[in-house]
């Protein structure tokens, strides 16, 4: 891909790396910057286009690099800055993209930012967060909750004040109302665009504006034990603000100083709010993150709703995309079992829209069992029990046999999964029809195909668990067809227009079977079919 090709966020393949869990080089246990560029012969062969870093700045770890203490450094645990500027180059040297993470919402309590504000009310920085009196009886100043449990306000026992954090009371919240702030940030987007990454990923990013009286959060009704107790409020006041939408376009206006990047969004809300994130005139985040199937349930009809919904609500001009798995939610494989894994994969690398794989799924790798002495997520820590630990998805990529997966020589800073001698890198590669040579084969075809990539989507109706679909192109379409049950199922060609010639399948092994009056699935089967004989 060419620096100028301004689309290529359009039509690349994304792939998220949880640096910490990726490859270890320097035998500490954790992953780091020099074992990502010695896995990239590896992204290469699988033929993604651009990578997504979670952060890997200077942090004293409370959440695992999202609470930062220097936007513009690299904390020694990934390496330096000359790791870094090797790993650019070599990411650009082959042809390929890299993302970075931008926590603009917080930063550490450690950041030297936050050490100046608390020092005193009178400090030139106190701005720079979100400090409230105490309420009349001493207590925060009102109800907002913090995502990882309990108030959103700590007290500052110092300066008589508390501040608010919507994660760790580590992770106080920076105050966008602020314009030095806002260009700080800017500052910070600059060094590293100037550096030449190709983007940023920007964490909660719907978070970042709240509510300029600060009323309460009104109290939900849905709310049930055994939910996150953060849940027992709707986050009227605390998220989604009309304001967000003038930060956002100011950060793109930024992204646009520089030839070609992207601005990516971490927003979890429903297509009508979420697509308000492209922006008034598209002029906000290129890509909102589309994190629709992290939750949907696995039926056709479901997810057949979910694609119309979001086709229905995106602004005309706007890029769709669609992600399976990341860092904070349960692997892919447990939500819906290793055998509609493979159909998940079919549906990501088909829809019309960007798609983001998450390390690791393309092995088939599973939620991680933790034991409560080896939990290291801090939401699992406060929030214990409900099933909220993030541990699970965050486990050392499982590379090869040897004792450590060839992740590491010593044990990792999570427990490897109890199946990596079986699943790992090398045993699903020499396997022809292994999920890995099945994520392989889609990842081609979606390049070969310009149909995948840019052209239309087209729903056909089906019922019970078939989920049929046409990417029509301006010369030629393929349909895709997905059996979301275990049990086989026939269909009538004929009816739906399928015949043709079947181009791939979910099992890699039945291409070039022509396709007459019957199609028949397998349980857990998805097909490519092509060679229509009616387009339209
Ligand atoms: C969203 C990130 O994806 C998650 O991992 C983190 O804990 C929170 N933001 C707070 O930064």
């Amino acid at each position: 891909m060419k620096q100028s090709d301004q689309s290529w966020w359009r039509h690349g393949i994304f792939y998220q790396v949880y640096p910490r869990s990726f490859q270890d080089s320097n035998a500490d246990g954790v992953g780091d910057i020099a074992g990502i560029i010695d896995r990239l012969p590896y992204l290469l062969e699988l033929g993604i286009d651009a990578l997504w870093l979670s952060p890997i700045f200077p942090s004293p770890m409370a959440d695992f690099g999202y609470d930062i203490s220097d936007y513009t450094g690299v904390d020694p645990l990934f390496g330096t800055m000359a790791d870094f500027d090797a790993l650019i180059g070599a990411v650009h040297a082959n042809g390929l993209k890299l993302i970075l993470d931008l926590v603009p919402n917080h930063t550490s309590d450690r950041h030297p930012w936050f050490i100046a504000s608390r020092s005193s009310r009178d400090d030139a920085k106190r701005d720079w967060y979100i400090w409230r009196e105490p309420a009349a009886d001493g207590g925060p100043p009102n109800n907002w909750m913090s995502e990882f449990g309990g108030s959103a306000w700590a007290y500052d026992a110092a300066t008589r004040q508390y501040y608010y954090h919507a994660f760790l009371a580590q992770q106080p919240d920076l105050n966008w109302r602020n314009p030095q702030l806002r260009q700080a940030i800017h500052d910070v987007m600059r060094f590293w665009l100037r550096k030449g990454v190709d983007g940023f990923r920007v964490d909660v990013i719907w978070h970042l504006i709240k509510d300029e009286q600060f009323r309460d959060n009104p109290p939900n009704p849905d709310f049930r034990e055994g939910q996150p107790p953060h849940w027992k409020v709707r986050p009227l006041r605390t998220t989604d603000q009309p304001e967000i939408h003038d930060v956002i376009a100011e950060m793109r206006r930024v992204i646009d100083e520089f030839d070609a990047r992207v601005l990516i969004g971490e927003i979890y809300l429903p297509f009508e709010r979420l697509v308000t994130y492209y922006g008034k005139d598209l002029a906000g985040a290129h890509l909102p993150f589309n994190f629709a199937l992290l939750s949907a349930p696995w039926h056709a009809r479901a997810i057949e709703q979910i694609i119309a919904d979001y086709e229905a609500a995106l602004p005309a001009g706007a890029w769709p995309n669609w992600v399976l798995g990341n860092h904070d939610r349960p692997r892919v494989a447990s939500r819906v079992g290793p055998a509609q894994a493979r159909v998940a994969a079919m549906l990501l690398l088909t829809l019309r829209g960007t798609p983001t794989l998450y390390y690791g799924d393309e092995i088939g790798m599973h939620q991680v069992a933790i034991a409560p002495d080896q939990v290291r997520d801090p939401f699992e820590k406060n929030v214990p029990g409900i099933g909220m630990g993030r541990d699970g998805c965050r486990t050392p990529m499982q590379w090869n046999a040897t004792p450590y997966a060839g992740f590491s020589t010593v044990a990792p800073w999570l427990p490897l999964s109890d199946d990596f001698a079986q699943d790992n890198v090398v045993n699903l590669d020499a396997d022809q029809r292994s999920i890995l040579s099945l994520y392989k084969a889609l990842i081609d075809f979606r390049k070969k195909s310009p149909q995948l990539v840019s052209g239309g989507y087209v729903p056909i109706a089906a019922q019970g668990d078939l989920l049929i679909y046409r990417r029509q192109g301006d010369a030629a379409a393929v349909v895709i067809a997905l059996n979301l049950a275990a049990e086989p199922v026939s269909i009538a060609s004929d009816t739906f227009r399928l015949d043709g010639e079947i181009l791939l399948s979910s099992f890699l092994d039945r291409q070039g079977e022509k396709i007459q009056h019957v199609l028949d699935l397998r349980g857990n089967e998805g097909v490519i079919i092509g060679g229509q004989r009616d387009k339209s």
